[in-house]
């Protein structure tokens, strides 16, 4: 993470995880674009992020979905950073119940267009901008479910496997110009995502946790981080399974 814009965008901002990372850059002293739907409810988070740090943060619309709108979006992050921002975190997401979405085709193409297009669509344009300044970090939050396809949740599952693989060559086209690729696995995070899920404790990690270990991540200029180190093995162990075997499992 170059230190010489200290500026940054981070998108889906209603998100617990993504308000604990807020408070992570505006204490480190970065002026803040907060973006997503709720502008109302992000107002609220940007204020009390200004008032925790004094650092200015600004609430802005940002639709995922809306691709036709998304350079309109990134002008208007400029102006109100006063230039091309130090770097983007994408925290949006969608999630429905995979047995709905099975039901209901509109569902699947909103997570395609959610969790892949929407994030493609601006890191495309981010990533031009950020080549031609030789600088610059994007880091985008998608899961350990794209890291192999299992029955109870492969439709998320694909749409952030996909962005995997994505960012995989995002990365290494934007290795030469200087520019910083983070992809973050989460694993279980205690948010509206999972609420009434029983998840094992041990292994979810709270918003103010998954906030630190993101921002550090980042900062230390990671290619690919786990937020708990548990899920770097527990994926490890599930993607050696055979598929002859995996296949016949109920995951
Ligand atoms: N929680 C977990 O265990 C877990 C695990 C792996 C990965 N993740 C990923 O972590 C990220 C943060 O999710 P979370 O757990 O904090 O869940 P969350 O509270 O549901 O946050 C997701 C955010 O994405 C926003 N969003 C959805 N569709 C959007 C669109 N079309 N345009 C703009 N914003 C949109 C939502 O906005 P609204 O507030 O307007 O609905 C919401 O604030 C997501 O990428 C998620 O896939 C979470």
């Amino acid at each position: 993470m170059g230190d010489s814009v200290k500026t940054a965008v981070i998108l889906g901002a209603r998100s617990v995880v993504a308000q604990a990372l807020a408070r992570e850059f505006a204490a480190e002293g970065y002026a803040l674009v907060l973006a997503g739907r709720d502008t109302e409810e992000i107002g609220r988070i940007a204020a009390d992020v200004h008032i925790r740090s004094q650092q200015p943060c600004t609430a802005l619309a940002f639709d995922a979905t809306d691709v036709g709108n998304h350079d309109t979006f990134l002008a208007q992050c400029e102006e109100i950073l006063g230039g091309l921002p130090g770097g983007f975190v994408l925290c949006f997401g969608y999630m429905p119940e995979q047995k709905d979405a099975e039901k209901d085709f509109t569902l699947v193409q909103r997570i395609i267009d959610t969790n892949y297009t929407g994030s493609v669509s601006i890191c495309e344009r981010v990533a031009a901008r950020f080549e031609a300044r030789g600088s610059g970090f994007i880091a985008v939050l998608t899961s350990v479910a794209g890291d192999r396809g299992r029955q109870k949740n492969y439709l998320y599952g694909s749409s952030k496997g996909a962005l995997n693989v994505y960012l995989q060559g995002l990365r290494n086209r934007l290795h030469a110009a200087g520019v910083q690729v983070t992809t973050i696995k989460p694993g279980f995070m205690d948010t509206a995502m999972t609420y009434g899920m029983d998840l094992p404790k041990a292994l979810t990690a709270s918003p103010e946790a998954a906030g630190r270990a993101i921002f550090q991540a980042i900062k230390k200029g990671r290619d690919e981080a786990y937020v708990l180190f548990m899920w770097r093995y527990i994926m490890m162990i599930i993607k050696a399974i055979p598929e002859w075997q995996f296949k016949k499992m109920d995951l």
